[in-house]
């Protein structure tokens, strides 16, 4: 038996919702191959498009370790599982490429075995996923990724995920070529937050919710603002301010970080709106020497 299924990237926090916030994008993605095979054990038998740098150890690779992790939970470790793994999104680029991986093997596997487990149920395995890829299990790439859509991780523990409506709108994904681990991207936010801050960061989660549910996309806009992460984490984005001016200039809704970066992103009405300003952005950043796609 085997199965071949495809994980959407993801842009998580969506600016203000630090972990709990996120969307799936149609493209890039991930496509995985699975098959079922009589000896037992779990193989990564091939992985495509990652230059090499994912481990092929099925305790250290995020899918087998996490397709790992769910076989035992269901009393299946007498079957064989053998993964083809084709990365077609850049790695540790803020689009929540090992959610996507680890989201794709867990859901190829429950439909090999016709469903045992919700998808609820699978999340949990897909963020154990995460932790051992980044050093931290947030949710808010795999949700998205496992549930498409908008979503809000409304708790923790417990873990409880929100579908949210969908806007109708397009986003522009750039990366810039240049190195922002999650880890590390992690470790420079403040662990304490003041409170006037606090305020003005749930007001604007509170306004972009409610924006999905009235379609009022310059709501949406005027809430994708962040005081507590962005002021950070831009530092470690080049000229992302520029970006962010040249984008809200030029018909944006808004602009941030796609997850932990370096990838930026922003929303619009109009795809060639959204098309046009990819351009300027990857002009501007090639004028300072900056690849990127
Ligand atoms: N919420 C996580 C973070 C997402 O910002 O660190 C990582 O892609």
């Amino acid at each position: 038996k085997s199965i071949k299924v495809f994980a959407p990237a993801t842009v998580a926090n969506v600016v203000c919702g630090f972990d709990i916030l996120g969307f799936a994008v149609n493209e890039p993605g991930d496509e995985l191959m699975m098959e079922l095979t009589e000896k037992p054990g779990v193989n990564i038998v091939s992985i495509e498009g990652d230059e090499g740098k994912l481990p092929l150890d099925p305790q250290k690779n995020t899918v087998s370790a996490s397709v790992i992790s769910l076989l035992k939970q269901i009393g299946r470790e007498d079957l064989g599982v053998n993964i083809r793994l084709k990365k077609k999104m850049p790695m540790g680029s803020g689009l929540g490429s090992s959610a996507a991986s680890a989201v794709a093997g867990l859901f190829a596997l429950n439909e090999l075995l016709d469903q045992p487990l919700t998808k609820e149920q699978l999340l949990p395995f897909a963020m154990e996923g995460e932790a051992l890829a980044c050093g931290h299990g947030h949710a808010d790439n795999v949700a998205p990724a496992l549930f498409g859509g908008f979503t809000l991780i409304k708790s923790y523990e417990p873990l409880e995920v929100i579908a949210l409506p969908v806007p109708n709108l397009y986003c522009a994904l750039l990366y810039p070529h240049v190195d922002v681990p999650t880890r590390d991207a992690r470790q420079i936010i403040r662990s304490k937050v003041l409170l006037k801050d606090a305020v003005t960061q749930w007001g604007n989660i509170a306004g972009l919710i409610s924006s999905l549910y009235t379609q009022d996309y310059d709501l949406l806009g005027r809430c994708m603002k962040d005081v507590i992460v962005e002021p950070v984490r831009s530092m470690l984005i080049p000229e992302f301010d520029k970006m962010k001016e040249t984008a809200m200039e030029n018909g944006a809704l808004g602009f941030g970080i796609s997850g932990s970066g370096p990838t930026v992103f922003s929303l619009y009405r109009s795809a060639d709106n959204a098309q046009k300003v990819l351009s300027n952005l990857k002009q501007l950043l090639a004028s300072k020497g900056i690849e990127s796609n």
